[in-house]
């Protein structure tokens, strides 16, 4: 990959995480990759915001792209560190040690992180006020604390005469980025709809939980005439930024309820009896308009499920007892989506026993304080009999009538 330039002398210096086996954050799956940007100013001083990881060759790769803008790592004199997390700061022990005159630009909460994750010391970091204006030549950076979008040392970066927010984290998405195509208005309507799916399931994946701060980010940014937005993952909006704010706004508004008129069903199922009523389940719904997503655990991936979850405002859990409680992946799944705080959802569980059951008392116990509306459930021993699924299909009905209200 080589340096973009964004505008001016403003460059982009980005790595794509290309390996199919790679887990992001160590646990979700990113088949289409993910990108990691940081930014380049040059000029009399010259600025680095965010670094790359510290994996494979990427340190090699942006150091090769500095040269690209016929720069090394001892020509930096100023590097903004907007966040800590490793995917931005791996390469920092490296890159300080090569350059022992940059002074770093962070939050006062950022600098012990300096220490603890790069062996930095705090007395080469200078801690931004929330606000400040820094003047580098004819540039103008405003730092802006945005706590917990995505750590809370995390904060932003405004250029304030080109309007231009180095946002990190927040509006970034999964996906590679293709090399000629890194900006808002060189997509496709198909690469559009890509990343707005990967953007999603990144959001799902790694904001999520946060998200309440996202609203309050995107209230404290509100007063800003953003014309560009450059996130350290995913495209550049320079054409239409609004679209991507508007996205995670919309992420963001899902954890208070209602989120889309949708449906997640998550089933699992040992010998069948369970999976028996499920088409039942799926064409019950979609007679009502209502779109379905299914997944199946052991199997499907948790970081697709929460992106369904997270915009859907029905869930549906199927899964037999198992040694009187939940069938172990599904009990992995309920309490995963209560840790990243999905909530505000209509609720329906079902599943088969064996004798006595006991599932169904387990998923009330381990859901009791999800904020979860849990509008029915239904049981049976062993294989369901028609009256089973028609006393069953009468539920989902009302189900289906409680969550189209809660859409309106
Ligand atoms: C390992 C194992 C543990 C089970 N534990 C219980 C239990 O604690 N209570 C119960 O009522 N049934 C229990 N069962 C019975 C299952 O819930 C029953 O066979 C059910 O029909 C399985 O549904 P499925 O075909 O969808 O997997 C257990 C079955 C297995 C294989
Ligand atoms: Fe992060
Ligand atoms: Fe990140």
């Amino acid at each position: 990959m080589h340096i973009k330039q964004v505008k001016d002398d403003i460059y982009r210096l980005s790595v794509n995480i290309e390996d199919k086996d790679y887990l992001f954050e160590g646990i979700w799956p990113i088949p289409h990759g993910i990108s990691i940007n940081g930014y380049l100013i040059k000029g009399e001083k010259n600025v680095m915001i965010d670094l790359t990881q510290d994996i494979f060759n990427f340190p090699q790769e942006f150091t090769n792209q500095l040269g690209g803008a016929t720069l090394s790592i001892e020509d930096i004199d100023i590097l903004v560190v907007n966040h800590m997390e490793p995917d931005h700061s791996g390469w920092l022990r490296e890159f300080c040690k090569k350059n022992s005159k940059a002074v770093i630009y962070c939050t006062k909460k950022a600098i012990p992180l300096l220490q603890a994750f790069a062996d930095v010391a705090a007395d080469r970091a200078i801690a931004i006020t929330d606000g400040q204006i820094l003047e580098v030549g004819d540039y103008e950076l405003q730092f802006f604390e945005t706590p917990n979008i995505h750590w809370p040392e995390t904060m932003m970066t405004y250029e304030r005469k080109r309007n231009i927010l180095f946002a990190c984290d927040a509006f970034g998405s999964y996906g590679s980025i293709d090399e000629n195509a890194i900006f808002d208005d060189q997509l496709s309507s198909e690469k559009h709809k890509f990343f707005e799916e990967e953007a999603l399931r990144y959001y799902a994946n790694i904001v999520a939980t946060f998200s309440p701060f996202v609203l309050k980010g995107l209230t404290k940014l509100g007063g800003l005439d953003i014309k560009v937005i450059c996130p350290s993952h995913g495209i550049i909006w320079r054409d239409d930024p609004s679209v991507i704010i508007e996205h995670y706004k919309r992420y963001a508004e899902y954890a208070k309820g209602p989120a889309e008129r949708e449906v997640t069903v998550v089933w699992s199922s040992m010998y069948g009896n369970t999976k028996q009523v499920l088409n039942m389940v799926i064409e019950t719904i979609r007679k009502r308009n209502i779109p379905v997503h299914v997944f199946q655990v052991p199997g499907d991936e948790i970081g697709y499920i929460l992106a369904s979850a997270w915009k859907s405002a029905g869930l549906i859990f199927g899964m037999p007892t198992y040694e009187y409680k939940m069938f172990p992946p599904m009990a992995h799944v309920v309490e995963e989506l209560q840790v990243k705080k999905v909530t505000n959802k209509k609720v329906f569980r079902f599943g088969s026993y064996g004798w006595v059951g006991g599932a169904q008392k387990d998923f009330e116990k381990k859901t009791e304080k999800s904020g979860w509306d849990k509008l029915g459930s239904y049981e049976w021993q062993g294989a369901p009999t028609e009256e089973d699924q028609a006393a069953m299909q009468k539920a989902l009905e009302e189900f289906c009538d409680a969550l189209i209200e809660f859409t309106k």
